[in-house]
């Protein structure tokens, strides 16, 4: 299948490693030029490396924390400024943490809230003129299964990703005379360096070995097994292309069958 991704300019938040990396890859293969961020600069730069060696596209770093409201300007100027417009806005950074309801801080929500829910409205709102000039955009969101299926050991991130559903749905509705596509992409438990380092910790906490508690993870899942990056990517690299046309303010679940309920 064509999917009209050649020549678009994509900017991928967290596109240095885990899901983001994968989506980042997953849109050069494709022919689309790339921006990604990330906090961390050496990571950064080894990921951009290896997309453009692989895919022959540009790509263009930008080390930032997306924290700050101010690195956000900063980080769709320089896309702009490199590519001359921005097509395609994939909203995938974020480090949301677990915790016990009862001792986890106010700042733990503030934090998490602010690094994915703010960063996320904060990108659009940036990108969004210029997808409105180009009258061509699409904002993919990528979200978590906790928006839908709440955990008590999960509240900033259900919360937060809760949200982001509703942000996702108000945005299409604001991007549609104008062409832009937004959609969400909710992912069950992908394997990624995050998850990795989350089921070494719940190893070490129930005194198992690691190898068993990443056969449990596996286990709970429909498939028998938990996602891999380039199947969420998959999804998205869709959802961003000219094949996906008449897709808005929906929320896709790659999450192998694991919801409950319909929706
Ligand atoms: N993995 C899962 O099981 C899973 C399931 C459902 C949803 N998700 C969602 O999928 C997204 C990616 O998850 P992942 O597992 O791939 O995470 P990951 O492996 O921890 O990667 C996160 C990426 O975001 C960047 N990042 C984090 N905070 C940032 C900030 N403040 N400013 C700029 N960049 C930042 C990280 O780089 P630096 O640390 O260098 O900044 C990294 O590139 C997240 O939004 C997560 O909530 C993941």
């Amino acid at each position: 299948m064509e999917l009209g991704l050649k020549g678009k300019v994509a900017l991928v938040t967290g596109g240095s490693r885990g899901i983001g990396f994968a989506i980042a890859r997953g849109l050069a293969m494709e022919g689309a030029c790339l921006s990604i961020c990330a906090r961390t600069e050496s990571v950064l730069e080894e990921a951009a490396g290896r997309i453009r060696a692989e895919s022959g596209v540009e790509v263009l770093a930008v080390a930032s924390d997306l924290a700050q409201a101010e690195a956000i300007r900063a980080v769709v100027a320089k896309t702009v400024a490199a590519f001359g417009r921005v097509d395609i806005l994939v909203n995938n950074a974020g480090s949301t943490e677990r915790g016990d309801f009862l001792t986890l801080p106010d700042d733990q929500y503030w934090a998490d809230w602010n690094g994915k829910l703010f960063a996320t409205i904060r990108l659009s709102r940036e990108v969004f003129p210029h997808m409105r000039q180009q009258r061509w955009g699409r904002i993919i969101n990528i979200v978590g299964l906790a928006a839908r299926n709440p955990q008590p050991s999960f509240m900033t991130g259900g919360t937060g990703n809760a949200a982001l559903l509703n942000f996702t749905k108000a945005l299409a509705d604001l991007g549609a005379p104008h062409n832009i596509l937004v959609t969400a992409v909710s992912p069950s438990t992908t394997r990624t360096p995050r998850w990795e380092r989350r089921v070494a910790a719940r190893a070490a906490a129930e005194r198992k070995s690691l190898e068993e508690a990443m056969r449990e993870e596996h286990a709970r899942m429909p498939l028998g097994r938990i996602a891999e990056p380039e199947e969420v990517a998959a999804m998205v690299t869709f959802l961003a292309s000219e094949r996906a046309s008449y897709v808005t303010g929906a929320t896709v679940a790659v999450d192998g069958g694991a919801t409950r309920g319909v929706y």
